[in-house]
């Protein structure tokens, strides 16, 4: 496996057909991490207004820090899952009375904050700060058990981290934050769970699994 052609191919493609989306705009950490959170269990149109309005009414970390939980709960209406709103209040004033109102771009203090998990802190850490660490949620699980055969059960807690390792291995130390998002929209819009369009698929000479032609046996997921 070269990793620097799959790099350069995925990085490539992803340059040709991203979308200008708002937190695509610039690498404030503030913007990443409030995009980062609702895109985990929320798809990208309906975030898109939600982010928008979020920003317009709490534009720094400061001033998300400063606003009543009922406000913050009530701008988050719609989107569900609320611990997510809860936990990122709570983080932002950790950031305020912690780190002078500064997001921090070290993996462990990142970590100490409420709500921000491996996925999360890989994300502020590529795509904020250039850092080449791993953000692995179930899209970049399918995209790289197809690329690299891996048949761990995906259902299983252990194997998250495996696949850290894994992109850790190979995640570009150019440009991280093109890599991981690179990956996200692949398995987004090319390596989809059972119809992945694999000839339109930019890394597919570095595919084992379409060299085998088991595709769509991958990932292996043994429970719900
Ligand atoms: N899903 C999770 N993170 C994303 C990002 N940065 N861009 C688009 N979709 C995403």
């Amino acid at each position: 496996f070269d990793s620097q052609a799959f790099q350069r191919d995925l990085i490539e493609w992803y340059q040709q057909i991203k979308r200008e989306l708002p937190w695509r705009e610039n690498q404030d950490p503030y913007r990443v991490w409030v995009s980062e959170i609702m895109l985990q269990q929320t798809r990208v149109d309906t975030v898109i207004p939600y982010f928008n309005q979020f920003m317009a009414r709490y534009p720094t970390v400061q001033d998300l820090s400063e606003a009543a939980e009922q406000d913050v709960l009530k701008s988050w209406e719609g989107l569900g899952y609320y611990s997510r709103a809860r936990n990122l209040h709570t983080a932002v004033k950790e950031v305020v009375a912690n780190y002078d109102g500064k997001i921090p771009s070290e993996k462990k203090e990142l970590k100490k904050l409420k709500g921000v998990g491996p996925y999360t802190q890989g994300a502020i850490l590529s795509i904020a700060f250039d850092q080449p660490e791993p953000a692995v949620d179930g899209n970049v699980m399918r995209v790289m058990s197809r690329v690299l055969h891996i048949d761990a059960d995906i259902a299983k807690a252990k194997t998250k981290s495996l696949f850290e390792d894994v992109v850790s291995e190979v995640i570009s130390t150019e440009d991280p934050s093109s890599f991981n998002q690179g990956l996200m929209e692949l398995g987004a819009l090319i390596c989809n769970p059972t119809n992945p369009k694999c000839e339109e698929c930019p890394v597919q000479k570095h595919c084992m699994a379409y060299e085998l032609g088991i595709q769509t046996e991958l990932p292996v997921k043994t429970k719900n």
